[in-house]
Formats: structure tokens, C-alpha cells, sequence
């Protein structure tokens, strides 16, 4: 029997892409496995639009490569296999469901298959009953019908600019339930975005791109877990208790007879016992996690 060996949905191999002397991409190496969310962050101007229309073949690298399903970035037989939201989705005079059909016809659907799943994904994004013109949708509209038209042809990879950036919560969280139903279906997913919140929400890892540089990728859990503080609840201690007096710089909140500390992890071991020798209750020893914002924060402020 043949065997196949399954790429990755998206590769990039050492891809750098100037602008006149302006260095948008720097030598990046990433690549989006089969059937995970990847979000791709970075400050604007860092270079994820970019990287995401070398992919799409929009744009020609100055180096390097990559392939997309298993083919050259540009390959147009795999168009169809493909769905995208571009940043800022634009759309013909014409209702919702005729910008879904145009998308569905330029990727050769059957008419019967396009007509349904046009009604269910118009259905669950809201935009049954919008307007006649597209061009005169909200923002969040024009945002869920790029959606609903990177969806229709049941693509195998999403290659999504910013998704979320002009939804109100409700289309936030519609649209979460979509890419995680996605994923679950087999799809991969490759988001870019300012919404960290989301990304930590519903990504399988992560790729921080900052200048055209890609900073740090991998894993999502482990880069909000390591933070090395702990947080401690203790109970049945009045808040001037003497045995505690030097944590106080570490004690962050009080009430009732509670006392929280985040305290760093070196440290839990002493004032746990100090707390249990003045007759304290121990309620709760937490590692402390990371927000992502945090950590955007600390990645950007520690290359400048
Ligand atoms: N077509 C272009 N011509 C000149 N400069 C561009 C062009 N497209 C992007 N850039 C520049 O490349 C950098 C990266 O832009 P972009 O990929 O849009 O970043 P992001 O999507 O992360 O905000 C920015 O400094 C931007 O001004
Ligand atoms: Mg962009």
C-alpha cells in the first residue's frame, strides 16, 4: 500500500518580502498543522496581513516559500479547497445571499449544495434579513458575511484577517462556536488578531509576529501557565495578624476574614506554615496564569 505523508495545511520556509527598503517579513518559518487554530499575533504593521497574501499568492516573496495543502503558495487548483476573510471585506451592490452565491460560484459549487449551505450559514450569522446592498452593511455585517462567504464551499483550510475586529459580543461569540465547530470538523485554521481574549479562548497554539519577525510560536497553555506566582487564599486570620505582617506587600485583597496573596512560588511554602501556625485556614493555593495581554505586552516591550 502507498503511503502519503500528511503536510502541514500551511508552510512557510524562511520567507522575507520588502516594501522599497521597508523589511515587512524577516526570514519566517511557520507552519499551521492539519486540523488546528493557530492565531497569529502582532501590534499593527507587524506583517500578518502581509504573510497571510504570500500565502494566498496575492503577493511574491522577495525569499523563501511555502505551500499551501500540500502545494505552492498561488496554486490556483487549490483555491477552491481554501476559504478567506480579507481584513476588510468588500462586496458588489447585491443582497447577503447573492455575495455568498458569487463566492460559492467561483469555487464551482453545485447549485443545490450552495443554496443550502448558504441559507444555514446566513441563518447563523445573523443576516436572514439584511438589506438589499451589502456595500451599505455595518462594519459587524460586512464582517459576518466575509465569514458566511469564507465558509460556503466547506473549506479544508480558513485562512481568516482579523475576524473579529468590528463584531459586538454576541457576533464575537457566534463566531467562536463557528471556528471551533470548524476545527472539530477536521478544518485547519489560520486567524490573525488584536482580540487576545479570543485568541486564548479558542486557539490550539500560538505565533507572535512583531516587525516582521516571528518572536515566539507554540503551544497556548504553557505560555499562560508559567507566570511563578501563586495565588493564596487564608481564612480565619484578623487582617493585622502579626504572624503575617511581612507578606503585607503581597496581600492584594481582603474580605470578610479572607486574605489573597500572590506570592512568588518560592515563597508559598513559609507563609502557608506561618499562616497555619497563627490558627489560619489554608482555602486555596492557585498557580497564577498569564494573560495573553500580558504577555503581548512583555514580548513587544522586551525587543524595543
Ligand atoms: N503594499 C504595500 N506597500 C508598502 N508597504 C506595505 C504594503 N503592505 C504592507 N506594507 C507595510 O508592511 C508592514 C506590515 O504591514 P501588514 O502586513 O499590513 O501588517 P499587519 O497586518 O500586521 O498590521 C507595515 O509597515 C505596512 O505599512
Ligand atoms: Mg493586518
Amino acid at each position: 500500500m502507498r503511503q502519503c505523508a500528511v503536510t502541514a495545511a500551511l508552510e512557510f520556509h524562511s520567507i522575507s518580502k520588502r516594501f522599497g527598503a521597508h523589511a515587512a517579513l524577516d526570514c519566517l518559518s511557520l507552519a499551521v498543522e492539519r486540523g488546528e487554530i493557530l492565531g497569529f499575533l502582532g501590534p499593527n504593521g507587524a506583517g500578518k496581513t502581509t504573510t497571510i497574501h504570500l500565502a494566498l499568492g496575492f503577493l511574491k516573496p522577495g525569499a523563501g516559500g511555502g505551500t499551501i495543502l500540500g502545494k505552492p503558495f498561488g496554486d490556483t487548483a487549490t483555491r477552491s479547497r481554501i476559504g478567506f476573510l480579507p481584513d476588510t471585506p468588500s462586496f458588489f451592490a447585491g443582497s447577503a445571499s447573492s455575495a455568498v452565491a458569487l463566492a460559492g460560484r467561483l469555487n464551482n459549487m453545485q447549485s443545490w449544495l450552495l443554496r443550502e449551505r448558504s441559507r444555514e450559514l446566513l441563518a447563523r450569522l445573523n443576516l436572514t434579513s439584511a438589506g438589499k446592498d451589502a456595500r451599505r452593511f455595518s462594519r459587524g455585517m460586512q464582517q459576518r458575511l466575509g465569514i458566511a462567504q469564507a465558509l460556503v464551499n466547506d473549506p479544508e483550510l480558513l485562512i481568516l484577517d482579523e475576524p473579529t475586529s468590528a463584531l459586538d459580543p454576541p457576533g464575537v461569540l457566534e463566531v467562536r462556536e463557528l471556528l471551533r465547530a470548524a476545527r472539530d470538523e477536521g478544518k485547519s485554521i489560520f486567524f490573525s488578531s488584536h482580540q487576545l481574549s479570543e485568541v486564548e479562548q479558542i486557539c490550539d497554539r500560538i505565533a507572535f509576529l512583531d516587525r516582521g519577525r516571528l518572536l515566539r510560536h507554540g503551544p497556548l497553555a504553557p505560555f499562560l501557565e508559567d507566570s511563578g506566582k501563586m495565588e493564596i487564599v487564608i481564612d480565619g486570620l484578623s487582617s493585622d495578624a502579626e504572624a503575617l505582617a511581612a507578606y503585607r506587600p503581597y496581600r492584594t485583597s481582603l474580605s470578610g476574614n479572607s486574605m489573597l496573596f500572590i506570592v512568588p512560588a518560592r515563597i508559598q511554602r513559609e507563609l502557608i506554615e506561618k499562616a497555619w501556625a497563627a490558627g489560619g485556614t489554608l482555602k486555596s493555593v492557585t498557580p497564577l496564569r498569564r494573560t495573553l495581554e500580558e504577555l503581548f505586552i512583555k514580548w513587544t516591550e522586551s525587543e524595543h
